[in-house]
């Protein structure tokens, strides 16, 4: 709606700035001069006890010397109250009795029935309040007192009690002459088709007022005390007033709470928000008896940018969260976000208070995770990813998901924290060593048979990084038992992105030793057990130039050929892992030109690995975790052939 030229004018000069922020601070008296319109008190946008928030009233100006917080009546109350700029307007003219321009008379006569049909909301909420106070409310307030509502808390959340009978609420207004059409019509009580008298909807259950932002009475909520009852929640119809997808309950406290810096806590039933904001956590919503909405999320992102959705510990708050997550993937954009706190098993936030307190509820509220790792979860719970073909069906139902994301630099920051995941996942899992090597000379035992376990373990499980790792750990034995050759591989050593800590300590040492005579028991001295994790695998132990070492010629080769392959499959990866964020993004001819060159490279290598079986013969499964990869690989390039195929038909 606009507003009329110099309507704004008009307001700002009827209105003093001194009124409108008085309701919210304390006035300095010594430091303000009223009669100058000279006005100081604390600043109520940040904490202090001086007094640096200056109003000048004349000029319609507010600022603050600390926190630099600055604007004029209606950004005050914007700020304040946390609500837009036409309600902030609403509010400053109610006040300085001017009235809004009108709306055009079709939506003025529908604004006005809602006025209406909120009052008699109203009125049935102050007579549902009364019958709580009655001998007919003994059960109700003994129960709502085990529940540990206090008096005034069951005054700010206006409890009430709707007694049983067919005509408590609908006798009582229409007795005060309200028309009984609108006490159907606000939902209040029922016609029934046999034309019999209306009755009431809400009987023998406790009353929870439902109001909307501005604070009207637009529904209720009756939770029936005896467990057998039939629903234990019964919630008003949609009626006029009230559109069940685009309310929520506690909305406007908690908008002017979140305001303040309160973060916005979103639980599924009321009792929750009611416990929560009961225990300090001020900001807090929950939907009505329904999942949760587009409406609805858009509504509690207007309130702040990043709600922490408080989900029960069960089941169903589970897939209730991996619906929300559905339904704001194609949503999010900068600065508009979710986050999930997980409540223990079987409790919702109200137990989580009752039974563990405040502060257990603040660190579960302090670890909410981010959506991106709900995501995760939701892909990967319950799966085994032994195989390239389950690792590449992860990878699909990831990129399907991440795809939904319609903001392209939210699109990257999901792909990156799911990297990290995935790295996480699959990287290599380092222990201590502790198997039988001892040192130059030999092995203590015979190194134990390979087990099955073993074989579908250390590969398998550990994924794409296992298999550098072990190329490293060759490189890297070699040149300890061979310091001869060492002079020319120092510039590659130098190069090399070493992920596991206790290769990189071995680099180091060949670098800072040198060629050195007794190279291997200067670096057993100084990293003795990196050392040893170098040595231990058995790919390591049965490479001809560790196991016989001595033969210069030998021990060049082998490492040469290990860097050659560590080269090409670092190469291709690299490759992978840009592409696999470039899909999510643009699919051009250049990609698909990179990972062809690539994958060529790789190529080349696994040819070379297949004919060199004399060092690899016995590597458990190695060349079959090399097959599954390029097929993964392949698919990859078909899916992106395929894509970029539909673009260009496009
Ligand atoms: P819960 O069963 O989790 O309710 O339902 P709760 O808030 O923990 O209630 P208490 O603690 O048992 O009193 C969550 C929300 O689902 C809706 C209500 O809005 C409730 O707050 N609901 C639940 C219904 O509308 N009808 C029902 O029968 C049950
Ligand atoms: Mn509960």
């Amino acid at each position: 709606m606009s507003l009329p030229p110099g309507f704004l004018d008009e307001l700002r000069t009827r209105i003093s700035l001194t009124d409108v922020v008085g309701r919210k601070v304390m006035w300095d008296t010594r430091k303000s001069n009223q009669a100058k319109g000279d006005m100081w008190a604390p600043c109520p946008f940040h904490q202090e006890k001086t007094a640096s928030f200056h109003v000048d009233d004349r000029k319609g100006f507010y600022y603050c010397f600390g926190c630099h917080a600055k604007g004029d009546a209606i950004s005050f109350v914007r700020e304040t109250e946390n609500v837009g700029f036409m309600e902030a307007v609403e509010i400053i003219a109610r006040e300085a009795g001017m009235p809004v321009p009108k709306r055009d008379p079709a939506a003025q006569q529908k604004a006005d029935r809602r006025t209406q049909l909120a009052e008699v909301m109203e009125q049935a909420v102050q007579y549902f309040r009364l019958q709580l106070k009655t001998a007919n409310a003994t059960v109700a307030r003994e129960y709502l007192a085990g529940r540990g509502l206090s008096e005034a808390a069951l005054d700010r959340w206006d409890i009430g009690f709707a007694p049983n009978g067919r005509q408590g609420v609908f006798a009582h207004l229409t007795g005060k002459g309200v028309a009984a059409d609108l006490v159907i019509d606000a939902g209040l009580a029922a016609k029934p088709d046999d034309g019999r008298d209306p009755y009431d909807r809400f009987r023998d259950r406790i009353i929870f007022p439902i109001r909307d932002a501005r604070g009207r009475a637009i529904a209720l909520g009756g939770r029936a005390m005896d467990p057998n009852a039939r629903a234990k929640y019964l919630n008003s119809p949609e009626t006029e007033l009230f559109d069940k997808g685009r309310s929520l309950y506690n909305h406007g406290p908690a908008r002017e709470a979140a305001g303040k810096g309160a973060p916005l806590i979103v639980a599924e039933g009321y009792m929750d928000v009611i416990a929560l904001v009961e225990a300090g956590f001020s900001a807090c919503v929950a939907p009505l008896g329904t999942a949760i909405t587009e409406s609805q999320l858009q509504m509690m992102w207007r309130v702040s940018p990043e709600p922490v959705i408080a989900l029960d510990g069960d089941r169903a708050g589970f897939q209730a969260a991996l619906r929300l997550i559905d339904l704001s993937l194609p949503l999010l954009e900068a600065g508009q976000s979710l986050r999930f706190a997980l409540m223990p098993e079987g409790l919702d936030p109200d137990d989580v208070l009752k039974a563990q307190g405040k502060g257990a509820m603040q660190r579960l509220i302090d670890g909410a995770v981010p959506m991106v790792q709900l995501l995760w979860r939701r892909e990967t719970e319950g799966g085994v990813y032994d195989s390239p073909e389950r690792k590449a069906a992860l990878d699909k139902n990831l990129r399907s998901a991440i795809s939904k994301i319609k903001d392209a630099s939210i699109r990257g920051h999901y792909g990156q924290a799911i990297k990290q995941l995935r790295w996480d996942l699959f990287a290599v899992r380092r222990t201590e060593y502790t198997g039988p090597y001892q040192g130059k000379g030999g092995w203590k035992n015979k190194p134990a048979p390979v087990q099955p376990s073993t074989k579908s373990s250390v590969l398998v499980n550990a994924g794409q990084g296992a298999e550098e790792h072990l190329r490293e750990a060759v490189i890297l034995a070699t040149l300890v038992l061979n310091p001869e050759v060492l002079g020319d591989f120092e510039g590659a050593l130098e190069r090399m992105d070493f992920a596991a800590h206790e290769h990189r300590m071995v680099r180091d040492c060949l670098l800072r030793f040198g060629a050195v005579e007794n190279l291997h028991s200067k670096i057993e001295a100084e990293a003795g057990a990196a050392l040893a994790a170098v040595m231990a695998p058995r790919h390591v132990q049965i490479s001809p130039a560790v196991r016989v070492p001595g033969d210069a010629e030998i021990a060049a080769m082998c490492v040469a050929e290990e860097l050659a392959k560590l080269d090409a499959r670092r190469g291709v990866l690299r490759e992978i892992d840009d592409a696999m964020e470039d899909i999510s993004g643009v699919v051009d001819e250049g990609l698909t030109w990179r990972l062809k060159e690539a994958a060529e490279a790789q190529n080349r290598a696994v040819r070379s690995e297949s004919e060199d079986t004399a060092v690899f013969d016995t590597a458990p499964s190695g060349a079959q975790m090399d097959r599954g990869e390029r097929d993964a690989f392949a698919r990859l390039m078909g899916e992106i052939e395929q894509k970029s195929d539909t673009k260009a038909k496009k």
